[in-house]
């Protein structure tokens, strides 16, 4: 690891302070509140956070310990404590809350569906109850591969009622992503739909899962329950096939919560990592239910009447914590949409906040910079007043992306909460409290209270102030992963080398001001950020190489205005290096095929095809001249200890 290469680029000197408005009415107001908390989590530090757990949750056993260090880095915590998340999803609401509005579902032709706290526990009980009819126990894993619906999310709850523990695939995965995480998760049920509508079209589902089944290695998988969606025609096994409403028939739409430990496991989310197999991602029960709930608290600034809408799917960690969980625990009312931003137009953002009156609008850099190319001004047209707090989250927003959507969608008036923080953690880290934080474009500012984020060199120094370094997490957090499922020993590894004294590793560089303002840099590992979804260089060579043609294959990332960063392969093929047209088809061919292995979003924006890579004389490619030939650079780098300095030549130019 080296820090040479994470200096700070940026120098913004903006300052936008909250408005007095915000700050009188916030849950946290002033700098003096945000302190008084950190000193107490210096001071207390498991007194801190036992004190937010009593709080948030609902703890049907009070807990009497809070942090276990004794078998680090698999900390625990809460560990005596009992609680049933979908308990504190929806049951709790029921007396209070009953008729209150949980889910505003608007689906992509525009139709809209209202379900309340009451609604939507009928529904959890009744498909949880369906579960356990099928076989269903507390512990076992339940993948679901479903669109954006109230449907997920009654899957998600319906698990978490009965203590299964279920993994999410996101819908835009190949069968064969699908397949590898049914299979190392051991799950016994798969969720789907026939298909799903996205921009106008019925896109199929159901034959993923089917192939995924015909993989072999899935003698785990005792049933499949489709939930019919789009009505398309599609293949039916009888013998593990059911349709979600058929088994739903008839089923009670009571059922008790299955009381569990707080460090239960909830989920598994599988992520990608610095080798060619994803990370199982295992989250607790307690910890991570309050990571979601107090940072909805502190950072989204929840109030009873808010209407919260957070674009991400629920097949990524921001879709469990700030779509399946959080809001719901915290009692409010959320827009889901099944669609795409592009489609009728542009403005469907826009009209959604409109329509729905959502005061708390919370999505990507790299869809506000997809819709300020579609159409800059598109906010205009509509009634955006009722939006009080904005949200950006899955990479650093650049200060031109940051402006716009300050101005043109907050109207001046709503402060931006850039959240940083990771599948790995669960909820938010290193985000303006936005009755407190002064905020600078482009930077996350300051920990949450309580999180113990830092910046080190190589063997765990603090950096000083202006300098970079690796960012780490010094001290265990309750919404922390707790281990990769099936891999212990790699979660020691990724997370907590020995030579950093036990902090967590996070895996990205960042940069902190001269007043302190923490700056997100990039990734130190091989782990590329394409439209905000993480993707590892290894996954796609690995993809890549597995194909007949394939010897040998190079991926890096080269900025993209759009997506962030891109994908550019360079490929060695078995056969002659082709050219022309013949090369333009194997191109177009290679990036199907890594649309199939892996899913569309890992498909390369580029391929270029050499008669080797650039490597060390000891055989190790030399990415860095990757990088620099993917960007278009001139290569004034160092390369006397390149073995074939010829290929780069080769190398330079995009295919014709
Ligand atoms: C990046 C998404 C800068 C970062 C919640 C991190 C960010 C990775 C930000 C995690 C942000 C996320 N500013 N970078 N506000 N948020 N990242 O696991 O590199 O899909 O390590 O979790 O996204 O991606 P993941």
């Amino acid at each position: 690891m080296s820090t040479s290469s994470v200096e700070s680029v940026l120098h913004e000197n903006r300052v936008f302070h909250p408005h007095e408005s915000f700050v009188a009415q916030a849950n946290l107001s002033g700098m003096h509140a945000y302190h008084a908390l950190c000193a107490e989590a210096e001071k207390d530090y498991g007194g801190f956070w036992g004190n937010q757990a009593r709080k948030h949750i609902h703890w049907h056993k009070p807990f009497t310990a809070t942090l276990d260090e004794s078998n680090a880095p698999f900390y625990k915590w809460f560990e005596d404590g009992e609680l049933n998340v979908s308990y504190n999803c929806l049951d709790r609401h029921l007396a209070t809350r009953g008729n209150k509005t949980a889910i505003i579902f608007e689906g992509d032709d525009g139709s809209v569906i209202h379900v309340t706290y009451k609604e939507l526990h009928s529904r959890v009980c009744r498909f949880a109850n369906t579960l356990k009819s099928l076989g269903v126990a507390k512990g076992d894993r339940v993948v679901i591969y479903l669109p954006m619906s109230v449907e997920a999310v009654v899957a998600m709850q319906a698990c978490a009622r009965i203590g299964a523990i279920h993994s999410v695939v996101f819908g835009g995965f190949s069968s064969k992503s699908l397949h590898e995480r049914i299979v190392d998760a051991g799950a016994v049920l798969v969720i789907t739909s026939d298909g799903q509508f996205r921009g106008g079209k019925a896109l199929p589902l159901k034959p993923a899962v089917d192939e995924a089944m015909s993989m072999g290695g899935v003698e785990s998988v005792k049933s499949v329950v489709v939930y019919r969606r789009t009505g398309a025609e599609c293949a039916f096994n009888p013998s593990v096939d059911k349709w979600w409403h058929d088994v739903e028939a008839g089923q009670s739409d009571q059922c008790e919560p299955e009381l569990v430990g707080a460090e239960h496991p909830l989920f598994i989310l599988y992520t990608s990592g610095s080798t060619g197999k994803p990370k199982g991602v295992q989250h607790s029960s307690g910890g991570y239910l309050l990571g979601a709930m107090a940072s909805l608290h502190w950072v989204f600034d929840l109030k009873e009447d808010d209407v919260f809408w957070c674009t991400a799917d629920v097949g990524w960690i921001t879709g469990h914590s700030y779509v399946a969980y959080g809001p719901l625990a915290s009692g409010c009312t959320q827009v889901i949409f099944e669609g795409v931003p592009t489609y009728p137009d542009a403005g469907r953002f826009w009209k959604m906040i409109q329509d729905h009156k959502v005061t708390i609008f919370y999505t990507a850099p790299t869809a506000i910079r997809s819709l300020i190319k579609a159409g800059g001004d598109l906010p205009k047209q509509y009634d955006l007043s009722s939006l009080r707090l904005l949200g950006s989250v899955g990479e650093p927003i650049n200060p031109e992306a940051w402006m716009w959507y300050y101005n043109v969608v907050g109207g001046g008036r709503c402060p931006i909460a850039d959240t940083w923080w990771q599948t790995e953690t669960g909820s938010h880290m290193i985000s303006p409290i936005p009755g407190v934080v002064p905020l600078k474009p482009g930077s996350c500012t300051f920990p949450l209270p309580g999180i113990m984020a830092d910046i080190v060199d190589e063997v765990g120094h603090d950096v000083e102030k202006g300098k970079g370094g690796f960012l780490v997490i010094k001290r265990p957090f309750p919404s922390q992963v707790r281990t990769l499922w099936n891999d212990p020993e790699r979660f020691k590894s990724a997370y907590f080398p020995p030579e950093l004294k036990g902090y967590y590793l996070a895996g990205d560089s960042a940069n902190r001001d001269l007043d302190g303002y923490f700056w997100i840099m990039g990734r130190i590992d091989d782990v590329l950020n394409v439209s905000g979804h993480r993707l590892g260089t290894m996954e796609i060579e690995s993809a890549l190489v597995g194909n007949p043609l394939v010897a040998e294959a190079a991926v890096v990332g080269r900025p993209h205005e759009i997506k962030g960063e891109a994908v550019v392969a360079f490929v060695v093929l078995k056969g002659v290096r082709p050219e022309g047209d013949a090369a333009k088809k194997i191109a177009a061919d290679l990036r199907d095929w890594v649309g199939r292995e892996i899913g569309p979003i890992a498909k390369p924006d580029e391929i270029r095809f050499g008669d080797n890579l650039p490597k060390t004389r000891s055989g190790k490619i030399m990415r860095r001249l990757l990088r620099s030939l993917a960007k278009g650079e001139e290569i004034t780098q160092d390369t006397s200890t390149l073995e074939n300095p010829s290929i780069l030549e080769q190398l330079k130019e995009a295919i014709k």
